[in-house]
């Protein structure tokens, strides 16, 4: 695990000047009169894996949801490639330049793995069929899922279907992957599958921004870890924040896995 991830954290070392792919500026998300983020500034580089980490309800779901468009923002913007996207088209353009699995994989019972994984990339650029069934498939080889290919996704298990999920986010062809907790909900056992595969996905070089509570997978992982808390940046750094964090918040935070482990 830490070999894989090492060999993509030095190759990312030549491409440390590359401008952000995704950057959020002030970005501000209020619910009612509850503002969940006050300002958020975080940016993702090219082939950079940014783990956001923090207390249950501090909002890192909300964070990726406004990041992709899936929620409206009250302040702030959203630049892909260093260009703010903006006006009636956003939520849209941000959709079809991002991708997001989610905890809940949430693929279509009644189509064939197959199907779920070619349905957005039909939708949207329908021309060669023949071409995304083999881009499809080659998707589900990467993941080690070929053979599921015309199976039905309840007949499969949930670490499984949870890597179908990552290939139906990946068969747009996303700038920018976001993860919220893609292991939560699977039994301990098909966890491990599922981390590897995201390790290898960041060995390739793609862009991730990831939320996580698995504190080792994280600290394998990420080229940057940002922690969130009563609604700002509360700490930011590499690895090092695992070992020495400087921020009392952050202290406590990562006190409470050591907590879990202990007992
Ligand atoms: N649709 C919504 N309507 C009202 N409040 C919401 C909504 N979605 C989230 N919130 C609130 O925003 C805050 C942040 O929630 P969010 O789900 O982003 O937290 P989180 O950091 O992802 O937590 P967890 O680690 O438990 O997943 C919480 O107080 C939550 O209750
Ligand atoms: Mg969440």
């Amino acid at each position: 695990m830490s070999a894989s991830a090492t060999n993509h954290k030095t190759a990312l070392e030549g491409e440390k000047s590359l401008s952000p792919v995704l950057e959020l500026r002030g970005l501000v998300k209020r619910f009612d009169d509850h503002t969940v983020l006050d300002g958020i500034d975080l940016s993702v580089r090219a082939g950079e894996v940014v783990v956001l980490v923090g207390p249950s309800g501090c909002g890192k779901s909300t964070l990726l949801r406004c990041a992709i468009g899936l929620e409206k923002i009250d302040g702030g913007s959203i630049l892909l490639d260093g260009q703010e996207v903006s006006g009636r088209e956003r939520s849209q353009e941000l959709r079809s330049r991002m991708g997001m699995v989610f905890q809940s994989y949430d693929l279509f019972p009644n189509m064939s793995v197959l199907d779920n994984v070619m349905l957005a990339p039909v939708l949207v650029r329908g021309a060669d069929k023949a071409e995304l069934r083999q881009r499809a498939l080659a998707l589900l080889d990467r993941v080690g899922l070929a053979d599921k290919a015309d199976a039905r996704p309840a007949t499969l298990s949930g670490g499984q279907q949870q890597r179908v999920a990552i290939c139906r986010a990946l068969a747009m062809d996303p700038e920018v992957l976001l993860l919220d907790e893609v292991t939560a909900a699977l039994d301990p056992e098909m966890v491990h599958e599922v981390l590897q595969v995201v390790l290898e996905l960041a060995d390739e070089g793609l862009t991730m921004l990831i939320v996580t509570h698995e504190m080792a997978f994280a600290r394998a992982i990420a080229d940057r870890v940002v922690m969130l808390d009563g609604g700002g940046v509360v700490e930011e750094g590499d690895e090092t924040f695992f070992d020495a964090p400087v921020t009392d918040r952050a202290k406590a935070f990562l006190k409470t896995f050591e907590f879990h482990r202990d007992r």
